[in-house]
């Protein structure tokens, strides 16, 4: 081959990985500010019996003005999404194994956190911080105004990347996606039962208003907010 046949080849192929990369969404760590906050193991044993959670469950609006222990919300987030096999399974079941949910929490009153918005990176088990500050007011704004917004102790965001589900199952896969977030949320219900917390799953929200208010990625649709929050 000659030269400029090879220089042809070798630039068409620097072009091919220039628009691969540009074309491949973001991970999710470089929308974070770079505090990482490592979370207390989650405890894997507890008092209460699983039909006594099942029976106890309720859900909860009214709430004390009181912080939540971090180790708490250590326990929530593992409920919600932590990690239970060397293969990556997770404490709620997923359509293929793809797991299309990310969860964000929404800061106001935790012991051992400043107030503002995080991501669980759940391989880690810990926190990215977003952003810090309080925004539990615009929130409550986005979740057209369901005061129990503003006086939960925290805010736990489902979000999803539907196309990591649909891009194998199509249009089938957005039920999927809608079934994962309630397993999720069941999970956090009872998690929530047993450590004496409350916490009520909302799903009337302003989509964008929720994404803008917290600055999570153009991809992450948020499914519910779950305030949580000790109950009075
Ligand atoms: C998909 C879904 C959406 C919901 N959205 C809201 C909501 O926007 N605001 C709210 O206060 N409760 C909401 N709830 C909670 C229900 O009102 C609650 O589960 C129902 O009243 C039954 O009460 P219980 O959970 O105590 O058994 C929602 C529940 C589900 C499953």
């Amino acid at each position: 081959m000659r030269i400029s046949g090879k220089i042809f080849i070798i630039f068409a192929i620097i072009i091919f990985f220039i628009i691969l990369i540009s074309t491949v969404p973001l991970p999710t760590e470089s929308y974070v500010t770079g505090t990482k906050i490592k979370l207390p193991e989650p405890r894997l044993e507890g008092e209460m019996s699983v039909e006594e959670a099942l029976l106890k469950r309720r859900s909860i609006r009214d709430f004390l003005n009181k912080p939540i222990p971090l180790d708490f919300l250590s326990q929530i987030l593992w409920a919600a999404q932590g990690i239970t096999s060397e293969s990556g399974g997770r404490t709620a079941p997923s359509a293929g194994a793809l797991y299309p949910l990310e969860i964000y929490i929404q800061v106001r009153k935790v012991e051992e956190l400043k107030e503002g918005v995080y991501h669980y990176n759940l391989k880690s088990h810990s926190l990215d911080l977003i952003k810090e500050g309080d925004f539990s007011s615009q929130l409550t704004k986005a979740g057209l105004s369901q005061e129990w917004i503003k006086d939960a102790s925290l805010n736990l965001i489902v979000t999803a990347d539907f196309s990591r589900t649909t891009r194998k199952y199509g249009e089938r896969g957005i039920r999927y996606v809608y079934m994962e977030a309630g397993h999720c949320g069941q999970n956090i219900y009872l998690q929530t039962t047993v450590l004496g917390l409350g916490n009520v799953v909302i799903g009337a929200f302003n989509n964008e208003d929720v994404k803008n208010v917290l600055s999570i990625p153009k991809n992450h649709e948020p499914i519910y907010i779950i305030p949580i929050g000790v109950p009075s």
